[in-house]
């Protein structure tokens, strides 16, 4: 058996599929959350929901490393879209993470995690690498298994595969103004969330590798509040199963 891996969303239709494979037997409550643990394709792995923001996502990692013994990280979910060839349904795998929201300046520059002078926080090289193959491969079951009313709802065309900066912060972003500010201010990112880069942080001070690959729900515009939860509620489960159970036998 190699490394315990934890496998973490923010909310429960992100992971529904994964957790239902799950054994129940190794449930465990800490600190408000579930926390499954047990094997999954050959891997031992715990797995949880840790909430939305980054508050909520760094203390479920702290718990996953220190209480539960995680030496990998994996959050699978979704994003918003910030870059302009970015679509509904497309899957970002992060290459690095930026908290958007970090600004300590003038002591310090915007966005830099104060006292460690980083700004960029590197996903875990292999990790990032198996979650882009098991993206490839998840975007071309998609299509498969929603049907053409859905597809066509939610304007899901060819979905593609990107890798780059996930930038995170305790906003959700849902105006053009906003997401035009946050591509100016920060032009490298491909998409917004509200957790992965403070989940980077945590792993990076354990020393625990992390990656993160989410699909693309909204395009962080003022539609984002509608098409955020009608994704969520309709697609966000097919990738994550898709994507973790082939990351997992990659692995
Ligand atoms: N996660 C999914 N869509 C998002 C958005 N528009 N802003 C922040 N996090 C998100």
């Amino acid at each position: 058996m190699g490394q315990r891996i934890a496998i973490v969303s923010a909310l429960e239709p992100e992971l529904a599929e994964v957790l239902a494979l799950m054994p129940d037997e190794h449930k465990r409550t800490l600190g408000g959350r579930v926390f499954w643990s047990g094997h999954l394709y050959g891997h031992d792995v715990v797995a949880t929901l840790c909430g939305m923001g980054k508050v909520a996502a760094a203390t479920t990692a702290t718990l996953l490393i220190e209480h539960f013994k995680a030496e990998q990280v994996i959050f699978t979910g979704v994003a918003g879209g910030l870059a302009v060839d970015l679509e509904v349904g497309d899957v970002v795998v992060a290459s690095g993470f930026v908290q958007h929201d970090m600004d300590a300046s003038p002591m310090f520059p915007r966005f830099e995690l104060p006292g460690r002078g980083i700004t960029q926080l590197p996903a875990d090289g292999v990790l990032a690498q198996v979650l882009r193959e098991a993206s490839q491969d998840a975007v071309t079951w998609l299509p498969k298994l929603l049907d053409e009313a859905t597809l066509a709802s939610l304007g899901l065309h060819r979905p593609a595969v990107h890798q780059g900066l996930l930038v995170s912060g305790d906003r959700f972003v849902s105006s053009q103004a906003e997401s035009h500010a946050l591509r100016a201010a920060l032009p490298e990112a491909l998409a917004v969330d509200m957790e992965s880069a403070a989940v980077a942080q945590v792993c990076r001070d354990f020393g625990v590798g992390f990656g993160a690959v989410r699909a693309i729900s909204d395009r962080a515009d003022n539609e984002a509040h509608v098409d955020f939860p009608r994704f969520l509620d309709q697609v966000a489960r097919h990738y994550s199963a898709r994507i973790i159970r082939k990351a997992l036998n990659l692995l």
